[in-house]
């Protein structure tokens, strides 16, 4: 926050009046289930986006980046909130005033924003679902809107599917919308009920490492692979009621395969066989059975490589020296194709781990992967 303010005093030559923070996410298990009506276990983490701002008394809005000094001050107006290029991250701002003011008439006034993120960005902790939840939480204090959490996770959905054409889930901007400190939240994507359980790891650390391969989402295969399910859900429906993919066992996959292409039957057999390592995991946490925790997060990451193909040599790379290291369990993490992995490792093995792994990932991969030891943060507020 010093350094918000700092840079606030500055840029826009005045002190910044009010300070907020939404915090960034791990996925413990239920990778790429979300949009099939599964389960999916993440948790926020102490690492996100901050903002200092000051109000102004028209219109306009005026955006500083301390992750990115280059691009100046962005200048928007509240009467013209359409996507420009040039506006880079700001376009996630202007996404989210843009479907608030569609709601809402209050929205009369502007602030000046100073904004910094220390979550490695495009790394799969979900620093654009933080960026929007914070926007969506400042916007709410500042013009009182009536709106809930679970409707600000929704509204971050819906920039990135409407605004951006991402076709994602709701786990990202639900786990940072209503994460609690320590807490998992097991949460139910088709119903959206959900539980929250302590994130109690006495004698172990969950580490982060980060393939320091970049990744834009949009880019990517995600809404290839949600059409793949979207297609074998479909071809399912002729003779099943299922509402989603995760609504079909194994037994059922089994006896329609020939339906499905081999493509789509391997991302169908992901998804289902996902969505019981989600309760298995989740039980064995409960029983304080970390050992058979760790093999689950180990399954999980095995079938993201081999059947939903959404991982890739660093991935892997980092995963496989994880598991030779004496990790309890290690997987990818959010949306795969780079980013990150996590780990769960003894406390006292930690510096070794770290080394070991670090070590070989330079070897096969060429450059160096950057470890972090995860706390599990509040959810989002001002400061
Ligand atoms: C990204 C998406 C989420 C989810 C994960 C994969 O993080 O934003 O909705 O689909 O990928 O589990």
């Amino acid at each position: 926050m010093e350094r918000i303010e700092k840079c606030f005093k500055d840029v826009f030559k005045k002190e910044c009046e009010m300070e907020y923070f939404s915090p960034g996410r791990i996925n413990l298990i239920g990778e790429h289930i979300d949009y099939n009506g599964g389960l999916v276990l993440p948790s926020p983490i102490t690492l996100g986006t901050y903002a200092g701002l000051s109000l102004r008394e028209d219109n306009i809005i005026r955006a500083y980046s301390l992750n990115f000094e280059e691009l100046g001050i962005i200048e928007f107006s509240l009467d013209n909130l359409e996507f420009k290029e040039e506006h880079n991250w700001v376009n996630y701002v202007k996404a989210i005033f843009k479907y608030l003011k569609e709601k809402f008439n209050t929205i009369t006034f502007g602030f000046d924003v100073v904004v910094y993120g220390n979550l490695p960005n495009g790394a799969g902790l979900s620093s654009s679902a933080s960026l929007e939840v914070l926007f969506a939480t400042i916007c709410r204090d500042l013009y009182s809107l009536p709106i809930t959490n679970v409707e600000m996770a929704l509204l971050g959905q819906k920039v990135e599917n409407d605004y951006f054409g991402l076709h994602s889930g709701i786990m990202d901007q639900f786990a940072i919308s209503l994460g609690k400190k320590d807490m998992a939240i097991l949460l139910n994507c088709d119903t959206l009920e959900h539980d929250y359980f302590p994130l109690d790891l006495p004698e172990h650390k969950i580490i982060i490492m980060n393939t320091n391969k970049r990744r834009e989402l949009t880019e990517s295969k995600y809404n290839e692979r949600r059409g793949e399910c979207e297609s074998a859900l479909g071809k399912l429906q002729s003779v099943l009621t299922a509402k989603n993919l995760c609504e079909v066992t194994l037994e059922e996959l089994e006896k329609h395969k020939d339906l499905l292409t081999d493509i789509e039957l391997k991302r169908a057999y992901h998804v289902i066989s996902e969505n019981i390592r989600v309760k298995d995991a989740t039980k064995a946490f409960q029983d304080n059975d970390i050992a058979k925790f760790g093999k689950l997060l180990n399954a999980s990451h095995t079938s993201l490589k081999n059947d939903y193909e959404v991982t890739g040599p660093e991935l892997d790379t980092l995963a496989e020296a994880a598991w030779e290291y004496d990790a309890v369990g290690a997987r990818m993490t959010g949306a795969g194709f780079s980013g990150c992995a996590i780990a769960i490792v003894e406390n006292n093995k930690v510096d070794e781990f770290i080394k070991n792994v670090g070590d070989k990932y330079k070897d096969k991969i060429g450059y160096n992967a950057s470890f972090y030891i995860a706390s599990i943060g509040n959810g989002p507020g001002k400061l």
